[in-house]
């Protein structure tokens, strides 16, 4: 039975067997050409695939006899395919005189190349003639960890975290290796393994050598730690009276505890911090301001090679205009304050992790500071581990959506890997939906949410659906006609779940606290920007967030060109229509339905589409696991029953607004 515990790494034994023969021939012997500690990782992880895929064990030998198939690894940085020259951590896998021969521009390269040509066996690829190159467009690709000391995981629906902090340095969960490999095998080359919302704990001493036996277990992976950092922890544990970013004292802290840092982690990776956000301290405390306080750290790491990444998530308590604009209001006139090696982290869109947003405007609006795109992979609004939400097409609608920001074509992925405004660094970040549960994400299908971080992470071009078949033939089956289907069915997943729970552009409107299941009628709460109403606006005549100039004017923070595709309700995508419109009920929309006809068509319709995918499910039944189909059968069943109850929900509590029949043919029978 297959517990989900490997992941895409399966590797099982190839049952075709003149495919078999044909890859048993070219994997006769591996040469790898050096010993440090990656290229041991690469020939070992090739060995182990190849050992499993082919049922054959691989020698890695120094040189190989003429005839033996062999699987060259090398390090080469003007190594090319067809004269283009690999970027930094590429990878080139090419057929020269019968033989494989995989280079990396650096060790890393090699073990993703690695990586590569097993996913090449995997997905039933041939070996001849292979002319493979690839580099990653983004060089820090991280997952972000909200693991607490205690083991529990802030919105991690997996249990508890992985990091076992009472069992560490002495003992090592054989565990961490397995999640370096799977890492490592999409190109994640850095975590951060504490929470934002961080405990001052981990600066300690004791904390430190913690830190750094898991960084041991990274390193041979190619994958460095980061902390999150408790602003005020130069009081909290440091006996100082400030934590004032200016202070002499608070300097010579911080520079005193990465020093110790790097003297148990020589690569570590840097901070992350959360700041002056949703009660967290801050710089503001002491009357500086966010780039203050992000130089600041960068002092401290001086030469030692690490960054800063300072979270642009703030908004303030009882704001009383629009929490959508508030982060723009706060960073964008930083622009150009920031240090080298100092990134602003900015999430995908303007709010919170909605299961749709429009992108976040300060994307092209600090074009002097390399921006880190925050994408949550623990899907916090999107329904938990209960719910198959495939999160690649929300990621995808992100990276591609155009800023203007240096004219057409400069698109948030542009943005983001540096290319539009010529930066050096580029960074990306994903909130992991891992924890202890065996098959590590809760929700099995969440693996692939994953999967498809870190490989957009690698390269922002792919599509969702490639991504979504690549890690169905991985994970699930090779069996083309259930490929198809699978891949159907997480593609349209996330528009689906959308359209039963927050269709037409309304946020916010989920569950408070806990921010599951539905509570439009939320009215109050510690603060206003936490309630429902504050975001719907329902009323009797319409719904819907005005941000025209009538409005918040928040349409105002994005390029004329955004502006245009938005500013006008007729126009307006329904998708985002009551993110910046305020529409009558009875308002007629592009879909030539009125605006009361639409919502109910689509919280019927979407809700409907979740029979569909539980159909999809059950047609793929014969090649799929029998475990895995019925795991994820029955959470099909539940994520049906929580779609009326979004559906019912929604649907009778906006009634009370419009004050209209539910039209047919959805009208429950009278
Ligand atoms: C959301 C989430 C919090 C989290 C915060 C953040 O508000 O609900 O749990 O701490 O985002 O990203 O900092």
């Amino acid at each position: 039975a297959d517990d989900g515990y490997r992941l895409w790494l399966k590797y099982d034994l190839i049952p075709d067997a003149g495919l078999r023969k044909d890859y048993q021939k070219a994997a006769g012997v591996i040469v790898s050409k050096g010993s440090t500690p990656i290229l041991k990782t690469a020939a070992g992880e090739l060995q182990q695939g190849l050992q499993g895929l082919l049922g054959q064990s691989v020698p890695v030998v120094s040189a190989s006899k003429k005839g033996q198939g062999t699987i060259t690894l090398a390090v080469d940085a003007t190594a090319n395919v067809s004269g283009q020259p690999l970027g930094k951590d590429g990878y080139s896998i090419s057929t020269r005189s019968g033989n494989i021969v995989v280079t990396g521009q650096s060790e890393s390269g090699v073990l993703y190349g690695a990586f590569a040509l097993l996913r090449q066996m995997q997905t039933r690829q041939s070996l001849k003639d292979l002319a493979l190159t690839s580099s990653p467009r983004i060089q820090y690709r991280l997952l972000n960890h909200w693991d607490n000391p205690n083991g529990t995981v802030e919105r991690g629906y997996a249990g508890s975290s992985i990091w076992k902090w009472y069992e560490l340095p002495e003992r090592l969960d054989p565990r961490y290796q397995d999640y370096a490999r799977a890492n490592a095998s999409i190109g994640i080359n850095g975590v951060v393994i504490n929470n934002v919302n961080a405990s001052a704990r981990y600066l300690t001493p004791e904390y430190i050598e913690k830190v750094a036996a898991l960084a041991g277990v990274m390193r041979p992976y190619g994958i460095r730690v980061y902390m999150s950092v408790l602003w005020a922890a130069p009081k909290v544990i440091g006996g100082l009276s400030t934590s004032d970013p200016l202070d002499p004292k608070v300097k010579q802290w911080w520079t005193d505890r990465t020093n110790e840092i790097y003297k148990a982690i020589p690569d570590f990776g840097g901070f992350l911090v959360k700041a002056n956000s949703e009660g967290e301290p801050g710089p503001q405390d002491y009357g500086r301001d966010h780039a203050d306080g992000a130089n600041m750290l960068a002092d401290a790491l001086g030469q030692h090679d690490g960054l800063v990444m300072w979270r642009a998530f703030v908004y303030k308590a009882n704001s009383n205009g629009d929490r959508f604009k508030e982060a723009y209001q706060e960073f964008k006139p930083l622009d150009g304050r920031f240090k080298p090696k100092t990134l602003v982290q900015v999430k995908n869109g303007p709010i919170d992790f909605q299961s749709r947003e429009p992108f976040h405007p300060l994307f092209g609006a600090m074009p002097r500071t390399p921006l880190v795109l925050e994408v949550q992979i623990t899907q916090e609004y999107l329904g938990f581990a209960t719910h198959l939400v495939y999160l690649a097409p929300m990621f995808k609608e992100t990276l591609d959506a155009d800023t203007y920001a240096n004219g057409q074509g400069s698109t948030v992925a542009k943005v983001v890997d540096g290319s539009v405004d010529k930066h050096a660094i580029s960074g990306i970040a994903g909130v992991a939906n891992i924890g202890s549960d065996r098959n590590w994400t809760g929700h099995p299908m969440g693996q692939a949410n994953w999967y498809a971080f870190g490989r957009l992470a690698w390269d922002h071009t792919l599509s969702a659906q490639a991504i979504a078949e690549e890690w169905t033939r991985l994970t699930l089956t090779t069996e083309p006609r259930a490929v198809r289907t699978i891949a159907d069915v997480l593609v349209r997943s996330r528009d689906i779940y959308v359209r039963y729970t927050t269709p037409l552009g309304l946020h916010h409107i989920m569950g408070q606290s806990i921010h599951y299941g539905p509570e439009p009628w939320l009215a109050s709460s510690a603060r206003p920007d936490w309630t429902a109403v504050y975001y719907h606006k329902a009323d009797a005549a319409g719904l819907g967030f005005d941000r025209t100039e009538k409005g918040s004017n928040a349409l105002s923070l994005y390029r004329p060109e955004v502006q245009r595709q938005w500013q006008d309700p007729k126009t307006c995508p329904p998708d985002y229509l009551l993110w910046f419109h305020h529409v009558g009920w009875n308002q007629q929309l592009s879909t030539g339905r009125t605006l009361w006809n639409e919502l109910c068509t689509r919280y019927y319709t979407g809700a409907d589409s979740v029979t569909w995918m539980q159909q999809q499910w059950a047609a793929v039944q014969p090649q799929i696991d029998p475990e895995l189909h019925a795991d994820i059968t029955g959470r099909l069943q539940t994520q049906r029953k929580e779609a009326l109850w979004w559906r019912d929900a929604c649907v009778l509590y906006f009634q009370t607004h419009a004050r209209q029949p539910i039209p047919a043919p959805f009208a429950p029978p009278a």
